[in-house]
């Protein structure tokens, strides 16, 4: 079956069978940004922001998502141009493996996004979905608290960005 798919702002064709997860197709299609772990939604590697939600994308169907803004991680920053959260998580050392990584920043857009300022304990709340198995929390929270205290020195669009990037 085709389904439509809008991914990092790019809405495209793909071609699924009925019972293929959004973690399967994503990762087939080159998202490798989205991490395979447990597979029954326990670890959130294979974590997206779906509409504006964090979604673990092995529990659902790809054909759940039609309609629905996806956000992974490749759609997050670049190489050249990091989100101030993938700054933040290079700046102070927060990424360890790096296999959570990116469930924890997508995590962590989603929360900036719908709350600009969280306090500690928010954060922490918003990154316990996100199995770390390097066991490695306190720099995930510091750089996160870092971009949440510094959004105020940031240019305009680095703090659109902050919030906003798909
Ligand atoms: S791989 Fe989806 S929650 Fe673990
Ligand atoms: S940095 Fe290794 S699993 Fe989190």
């Amino acid at each position: 079956m085709e389904i439509q798919l809008t991914v990092n702002g790019t809405s495209r064709a793909f071609v699924v069978e009925p019972a293929d997860t959004l973690l399967h197709v994503l990762r087939r299609e080159g998202f490798l940004g989205v991490k395979h772990g447990c597979e029954d939604g326990s670890c959130g590697m294979c974590a997206v922001i779906l509409d504006g939600r964090v979604v673990n994308s092995c529990t659902m169907l790809a054909a759940q998502a039609e309609g629905k803004p996806i956000t992974t991680i490749e759609g997050i920053g670049t190489r050249d141009a990091l989100h101030p959260l993938q700054a933040a998580f290079v700046e102070v050392g927060a990424v360890q493996c790096g296999y959570c990584t990116p469930a924890m920043i997508l995590a962590a857009k989603a929360l900036l996004d719908q709350n600009p300022h969280p306090t500690e304990a928010e954060v922490r709340d918003a990154l316990s979905g996100v199995l770390c198995r390097c066991t490695g929390y306190v720099k995930p929270v510091e750089a996160i608290m870092r971009v949440v205290n510094h959004r105020g020195d940031l240019g305009q669009g680095e703090v659109r960005d902050a919030a906003t990037v798909q």
